[in-house]
This record gives C-alpha cells, structure tokens and sequence, in this order.
C-alpha cells in the first residue's frame, strides 16, 4: 500500500544530546492525528537507541544511513542488520548517493544490503538518482534503470512491493538547486515504470517514491503534490525540528 512517507536523513550530524533535543520538541510538534504521514529520522548509529526510546509511542520511525551486508565477521567499523534491529530501527537507507561516492558502494553491495535487511525486517530506503554531468549528457534515465536493475536482483515481488525508493539527483543534494516538481515528477513516473518492467503494475502500484534534493518548507507542498512522488527524503532541513515539522505538515 502507497502511504506519503517523509524521511529525514542528519548524514553525520548531531550528537547524543542533540537528537534528545530534537526529540524531545519534534514529538510535541507532530501530531499523528492531523496528518497522515509517516515520518521517520535516519540518524548515525549512536543516538538510534536513544532516538527509539524518545520518540515512543509516538509513531514517528527510526531509521540507519547504512548497514553491512554480512551478519558478522572481521569488517572493522561497519555494522550488521542485527545490530541494527537490537536498537529496535524500523527503516536503513541504502546506497546513498554519498556512500556511492566516497565509500564505494555499488549496485552490487546495494542488492546484497538490500536482501540482509528485508530478512532482518528492516524497511529499506534505496536511493538512486543521476549526477549533473550524466544529466546534461541524457544519461539520466539510464543510470536509474542500471541502479534498479542491478540493485533489485532476486528480490521477491512481496518483498519490492514493501520497498520505499529515494530518487536523488545528485546536482540537487545540498546545493540549494532543487530539481523543478515536473523533473522530480517525470523521474518518479519513469522509476514506477521500472518497477513495473521489472515486477509487475501490482507491485509498481504499491512503491512508496521519494524525491529527495534540497527539500525545504517553502517547496515541499508542490513535490508532494506530484502523481508519482509520495514522499520525501530530506538531509539539511530535517535537522531543525520546525522546518521539519513544516515540510511534514505540507
Ligand atoms: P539535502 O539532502 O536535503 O540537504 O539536499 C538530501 C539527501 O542527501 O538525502
């Protein structure tokens, strides 16, 4: 089932402390009973648990920006789906545009993520999205196809239907350059499309896409309001509480 499912990604922001206080004034601010949609903040692993047990009983997710794909073994400084679970987190995102740049993830190590995480129960955000040169060459729609074709190998329909996918042009992340709502609507249309080659119109129907690149109160209303687009993944704006809670309220 399609629900408006707006993530908020801190990337290496905020201590312990912080996300307690962003926390503690969020869950006053959102209230679950004027909207329907769903939130959740993926934060670094350190302030998970403490991010599970603030916001308690509010509905409000609780999500990792990456995960290992192997259960345990000598992999210094990275982290299993079972870790991850023990903090009770309820989403991961995968293949952040960010993680493909500087730490080398690849379409490869994406899939394998993404199987490790729909079998620890953990709801996977897959990003994907074109960066500026790859755009003003044509490339864009290409790239994605490649990202979720290799990305989806041997993932059953029941699991792909559960999926919630990031489109992120990388030219709009953090750059201020929002990609227009008729860009960001045509690449989410064209990822349904994908998915429906791939699998099928059922599971096509129930993916939950969303843009993310410079979302901000001020634009977050025409983003949502686009056919194919159902959520949004915002970095820089999801770290202060009222913009937040702007763009959740949209
Ligand atoms: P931004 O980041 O909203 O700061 O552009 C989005 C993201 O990288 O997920």
């Amino acid at each position: 089932m399609r629900y408006p499912f707006i993530a908020g990604n801190w990337k290496m922001h905020k201590t312990i402390k912080e996300a307690a206080l962003f926390a503690e004034k969020f869950r006053k601010l959102y209230d679950s009973s004027v909207t329907d949609v769903r939130v959740a903040i993926c934060a670094p692993f350190t302030q998970l648990a403490e991010l599970k047990k603030a916001f308690e009983g509010t509905g409000i997710l609780v999500g990792a920006q990456n995960v290992h794909f192997e259960d345990k073994g000598a992999f210094t400084g990275e982290i299993s789906a079972d870790m991850l679970a023990e903090t009770g987190v309820d989403c991961c995102i995968v293949g952040h545009s960010e993680r493909r740049e500087y730490f080398g993830e690849t379409n490869e190590t994406v899939n394998l993520k993404l199987h490790k995480l729909f079998e620890k129960n953990i709801m996977p955000i897959m990003c994907v999205g074109e960066g500026l040169e790859q755009r003003e060459a044509g490339e864009e729609h290409q790239i994605v196809r490649t990202q979720l074709v290799e990305g989806l190998v041997n993932i059953a329909p029941e699991y792909a239907s559960r999926l919630v996918i990031a489109y992120e042009p990388i030219w709009a992340i953090g750059t201020g350059k929002t990609a227009s709502p008729q860009q960001a609507q045509d690449m989410c249309g064209y990822i349904r499309q994908v998915i429906e080659e791939i699998y099928d119109e059922t599971v096509a129907d129930e993916v939950v896409i969303q843009y993310g690149g410079s979302v901000k109160p001020s634009n977050a209303a025409e983003i949502m309001n686009m056919e194919d687009i159902d959520g949004a993944l915002v970095g820089g704006a999801s770290l202060d509480p009222d913009d937040f809670i702007e763009i959740v309220n949209f």
